[in-house]
This record gives structure tokens, sequence and C-alpha cells, in this order.
């Protein structure tokens, strides 16, 4: 234990949760432009149109301000703002049908937010439609959303399921009153059983939920309480993040507590270690970084099978080269590049309405960053990665091993020749691993506070 609190002390830094390579700090706005953007997209979806493509569609609004959260969202109770929106993104998607020149396939869907559940079901069918129309669908696609479970009904997971869903992800943080009041949302254990519930009533293959370390007066206790409650009423799949305190990043509202009302970073790190191992009795698998599912659900069954993938989604048990996110603050993936629609609501809307696809910044991966890209993406999904000799011409890997060297040192990592595997020890720190493959973070430290904590 005491081992374990000193590598917690050593290895708690900022770093990134490497949903991309590079991360967005480090894109290269200053060579990027909307024309090699589009050619990026345009050799991703030619090179395999039978692949299929993933949408992203961020929908940013919800009624109450959580004030853990560091999600991109717009506080409203004016349900006006939803009909404008979807137009919004419906006329982005035609933009990007017309910039494919065909039909694509979709493979995966995913709506995230903010709160989906903040739209009514009629206006949730009418943007799925919408999308549908100008698209054609895969036998095995995946179609998701982020439901709250204070705000989601049985017409909207009907309504939702009706055009294709089968996985829900309900958002349940921690059950505990004091830290629900610190967090400024109030979620009874009903609420959350209840959409479970009907979720599967209905006919939904995986019901996700999400829920967090570290929060706010949160102890060993409520965590614990939290999964036994949780295991109740066993969804397929388990987010178990760590907060994520990045009260700096402007209008994040994570300032409704002090720093020390948080647990300290061995207090998370012993939540985290006694969250996994209760998980585990409990019958869930470890896949990835902070996900955790039954063995029949689809996420398991990608890392088993070998197509784990991580992009800004998160963990998704398909890869597709190709990426649209649609809706303000979105970020599409080319595989070739990156590129971030504009945050502002009303500006991204102008923006489409006057045919331009809304994006204001982005980055194009030269030949170094899609070898790192590989190399990070293998230790995210698989723990572990091999480089060769050809990878070695286009990269600086003394730089890599000399990373690597205390991480080895310290036995959260086994070296060997061109290859390194993440120890079960070193696992926690698999942030920290991929920094040392992160050779634009090594080359430049960032000058202010960008990245939340690894543990
Ligand atoms: C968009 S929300 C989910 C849908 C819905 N808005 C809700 O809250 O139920 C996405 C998830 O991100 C996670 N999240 C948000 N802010 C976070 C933070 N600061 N640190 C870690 N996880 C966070 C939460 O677990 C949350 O359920
Ligand atoms: S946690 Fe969900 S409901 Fe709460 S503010 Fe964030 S996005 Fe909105």
């Amino acid at each position: 234990m005491q081992l374990m609190c000193g590598l917690v002390q050593k290895y708690n830094v900022p770093g990134p949760r490497y949903t991309s390579y590079p991360t967005v700090p480090y894109w290269d706005i200053n060579s990027f432009s909307g024309k090699k953007w589009n050619s990026s997209v345009l050799r991703a979806f030619q090179e395999n149109p039978e692949e299929g493509i993933s949408v992203y569609i961020h929908l940013p609004f919800c009624e109450h301000m959580c004030t853990f959260c560091g999600c991109h969202k717009r506080i409203t109770k004016r349900h006006e703002v939803e009909r404008p929106y979807i137009t919004a993104v419906l006329k982005e998607w035609e933009l990007y049908v017309d910039l494919l020149g065909s039909k694509p396939v979709i493979k995966e869907l995913h709506l995230g937010g903010g709160t989906p559940t903040f739209f009514s079901p009629e206006n949730l069918k009418i943007l799925i439609e919408g999308i549908v129309r100008l698209s054609t669908k895969t036998d095995d696609i995946e179609f998701s959303f982020e439901g709250h479970p204070n705000n989601t009904t049985r017409e909207h997971l009907q309504a939702l399921y009706d055009v294709g869903f089968r996985r829900v992800c309900f958002g349940v943080q921690d059950y505990n009153l004091t830290v629900q009041r610190a967090i400024n949302r109030i979620q009874p254990f009903e609420n959350v059983k209840n959409v479970t519930d009907w979720a599967r009533e209905i006919g939904y293959t995986s019901v996700g939920h999400d829920i967090i370390y570290g929060l706010p007066f949160q102890t060993c206790d409520d965590v614990e309480n939290t999964i036994i409650k949780t295991n109740a009423i066993k969804p397929d799949r388990i987010a178990f993040y760590s907060y994520a305190h990045v009260p700096w990043l402007k209008g994040n509202g994570q300032r409704g507590y002090k720093e020390e009302d948080l647990p300290s970073s061995v207090e998370k790190k012993a939540q985290y270690e006694m969250g996994k191992r209760m998980l585990s009795e409990f019958g869930y698998k470890d896949v990835g970084m902070d996900h955790f599912a039954l063995p029949t659900d689809s996420l398991y069954k990608a890392l088993e099978n070998g197509t784990l993938h991580r992009n800004f989604m998160g963990y998704t048990p398909s890869k597709t080269k190709l990426m649209v996110g649609l809706g303000a603050s979105s970020i599409s993936d080319s595989w070739y590049g990156f590129a971030q629609n504009v945050k502002n609501v009303e500006e991204y809307q102008n923006l489409v309405s006057h045919g331009v696809i809304p994006i204001f910044r982005g980055h194009i991966l030269n030949e170094e960053d899609e070898i790192l890209r590989r190399h990070i993406l293998n230790i995210m999904c698989r723990f572990e990665t091999s480089w060769s000799e050809e990878d070695e011409k286009s990269v600086d890997f003394d730089m890599v091993l000399d990373n690597l060297s205390e991480l080895e040192k310290d036995g959260l990592v086994a070296l060997d020749n061109q290859q390194i595997k993440v120890t079960d020890k070193g696992r926690p720190f698999v942030r920290n691993i991929s920094m040392a493959f992160d050779l634009k973070l090594q080359r430049k430290k960032p000058d202010t506070r960008i990245f939340s904590m690894t543990v």
C-alpha cells in the first residue's frame, strides 16, 4: 500500500486522456485549412466506402447545471431552442453528404451532450430520420445515446428504439446525498432503476451507467454503496470515470466547492482500486482505462476480438476511418486529420445556414503523428505495443525509450526489445505510459494548466 502511495504521488501529474493523438492543445492550427480538411474527409471516405462511417451528434442543452460537469453544454429551460438546433444539424449533415458525393453507410451513431433527452421524443425522431434519409445503414449498426435519468421518459426510449437505437447510457455519478448536493445533481436510485427497467422492457440490448470517483466529499464508503446499488440493476456496461477537475477552463462551473473538499490523490486511488475490485467480483471485465462490461456486452467482445477503438466518443467497439461530428463544439476525425466545430450555438447555426461547414480549428497528421497515434491507441486499448525498424526511421524512439525507463524501473511496463507491455501494476497509470509516446508533449510542456491530473 505504501509503495502504491509513493507511485500515486510520483505519477499524479497533469496529462491527456488521449481521445486523440495529437491532443487538441497540440494541434498545428496554423498549417490547417478547410480545404485540407475536406480532402482528408474525402480520402478517408473513398478509400473504403463499404467500411462505413461513424456519426457523433452533440446536443448541448441541459435544464440544470451539475457543478462537477466538464462537458460542453448550455443551461436553459427554453425548449424553443430545440427546432432551430435540429434544423442546423440536419443542414450540416447535408453539407457533409454533398462533400462525400454519395450516400454514406452509417456504421455507428451516437447522441451525446449536454443532454440528448432535453429534446422531445418527436424532435429526436425528426433528427434521426433526417440523418438516415441521406445515408445507408449497415446490418451491424450501433445507435446509442446518453440519457439523463431525471428526464428520460418511456416515450424517449421508445421513439429512439423505433428509429434503431439499441444502446443507452445513463449518467449516475454517485448515490450519496451529500455528494449529490455538492455537485448540484439530486438523483434518486428509483429514477435510475426506472429508466433502466424501461429500456430493457422496450428491447435495448445494452444499458450503461456512468459512475465517477474523486467527487467532492466522496468517500470509499460512498463509492462502495454506489457500486452495490449499481450491481443491483446490473447494467451491461459501466464507465468508472476519474473526476476530471479542470476549473480553469472557461465557463466550466467547477467552482461550487473548494479544492479541500475533494479527496486526496491517495484517497482517490483507493476509491478506484476498491471499485475495480468490486466490479470484478460482480462479474464485470475491465476494458481499457475506465470501462467495465459484462462478458456479453459488445465492448468486451471488441476487446476480445481486437477491434476495440478509442476516439472522441471514448471507447467504441469498432473502428471506422471517418467519424463526422455534428453540432456545436463537435470534433470530427478523418483518420488523416481532426477538425472542431465552433462552440457557440448561435455562431454554429449561423455558419451552417450560410452553407459553411462550421469548423474553426483542426490538425492534419504527419508521418510521425500517425506512427505515435498507433502506439498510443495500442496502449490505451490493448495495454501493449511493438514497433519496427521502419517506425524508428521516422520517429525518435530513443526519446520514447528514455521516457519509458523510469516507468520500467517502477515496474509499470515490461520492455522487451521493440515491445512494451503494461503490467497489472501499471494499468492505473496508462495515461502516464501513453505520455512517454507523446513526443509533442515531451518536446514542449504546456505553459499553463490544460489537462486534468492522471490519477
Ligand atoms: C453528457 S453527460 C451524460 C448525459 C447527461 N447529460 C447526464 O448527465 O446524465 C456525460 C458523462 O460525462 C461524465 N463527466 C462529466 N463531467 C465529468 C468530469 N468533470 N469528470 C469525469 N467525468 C465527467 C459524467 O459521468 C456524465 O455522465
Ligand atoms: S452532467 Fe449531464 S446534465 Fe449535468 S451539466 Fe453535464 S451534461 Fe448537463
